[in-house]
């Protein structure tokens, strides 16, 4: 494969600080890009401790003291409470909000789910989504200028729907893709008052906005539950084999237990969440790299940066 360099408009990944913010910066900040408050130090030292608004933190980089935090010693450590307030009651009984006992025994009821095994199934959803794009790049008119970015997160969201719901979403996907949109970009972003630790009775109103996509989205989500229960009572042979049907299913191998009807719905909205967002900047990241550098590929991106700010 040939290489060439061409000249796109680059990204604007953070510019490590050369000090700290002050309270007011930080808390703006904060609210745009966590990682945007960082300074050249927090990116060159192997521990970082010190105070900043939310409290003394650490940041913490070297792999031995990262392992001590996570592996070795966990049982020392707890999910701060910033992280908590951000991300709401609608995560609070799935795996990533979970703490001790209880995600060890999450863990352990959804290990089948995340063997290499059970993610190869799910090739076959995600190639499809993929081909779908590709063909939807193909009619697209010759110098039409897309946001690569929103077009990932779309087709990140078609794949979790695919592999989590693979009969069917009931509802219209852009219907869908624009509530979960509005959820990231309200609900999903830290407020001056969550940062601040104001008591949670203190109405969020940056998060207002983002109150009705979030009931739209729980409740489809609730009901496609049912409707999967309701298939599997009926006729379980007939039901896919989705992740859907695997968090029915799973049982922690110690006790039998299944997951409680909340958990499920979590664990739903926790794989959403979690993987939504994260994989289409990855994966927009990669194709900017990539058209930067590849001459076979027939498109450059040129994503909105300034609009959006950061990815
Ligand atoms: C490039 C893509 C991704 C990145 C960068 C990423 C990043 C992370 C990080 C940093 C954590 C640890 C969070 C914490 O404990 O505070 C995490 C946990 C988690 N992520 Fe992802 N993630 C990605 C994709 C996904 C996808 C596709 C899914 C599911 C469909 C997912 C589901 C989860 C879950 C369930 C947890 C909690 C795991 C546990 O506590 O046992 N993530 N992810």
């Amino acid at each position: 494969m040939t290489e060439r360099t061409i000249e796109l408009p680059h990204p604007p990944a953070p510019l490590p600080l050369d000090a700290p913010l002050g309270p007011f910066s930080t808390i703006r900040v904060l609210r745009r890009n966590p990682i945007e408050t960082w300074t050249k130090a927090h990116f060159e030292l192997p521990i970082i401790v010190g105070p900043s608004i939310l409290g003394m933190t650490a940041v913490v980089n070297d792999p031995a003291a990262i392992r001590r935090v996570l592996v070795d010693n966990a049982t020392n450590y707890r999910k701060d409470a910033l992280q908590k307030r951000a991300l709401g009651p609608a995560l609070r009984d799935g795996l990533l909000e979970a703490e001790g006992e209880e995600w060890r025994v999450q863990r352990r009821t959804l290990a089948p789910l995340l063997t290499p095994k059970t993610v190869d199934s799910f090739a076959p959803a995600v190639n499809a989504a993929a081909e779908d794009f590709v063909n939807r790049l193909m009619h697209l008119r010759e110098g039409l200028v897309l946001d690569v970015q929103l077009e990932m997160a779309r087709v990140t969201l078609d794949v979790l729907g695919r592999t989590i719901f693979s009969d069917g979403l009931e509802r219209d996907f852009d219907e869908i893709a624009f509530a979960v949109s509005r959820i990231v970009a309200t609900v999903g972003r830290l407020d001056p008052f969550d940062i601040l630790d104001f008591p949670e009775w203190i109405p969020r109103l940056g998060k207002l906005g983002g109150r009705r996509a979030q009931a739209f989205f729980a409740s489809l989500v609730e009901s496609l539950i049912a409707r999967r229960k309701r298939l599997l009572a009926r006729n379980k042979a007939s039901a896919p084999r989705d992740i859907l049907t695997l968090l029915l299913e799973a049982q922690d191998p110690q006790t039998g237990a299944g997951l409680s009807d909340p958990q499920i719905k979590s664990n739903i909205q926790t794989f959403i969440a979690a993987g939504h967002e994260t994989t289409a900047n990855a994966l927009t990241w990669s194709l900017f790299l990539l058209s930067s550098r590849l001459s076979q590929l027939s498109f450059n991106v040129v994503t909105c940066w300034r609009q959006r700010g950061s990815v």
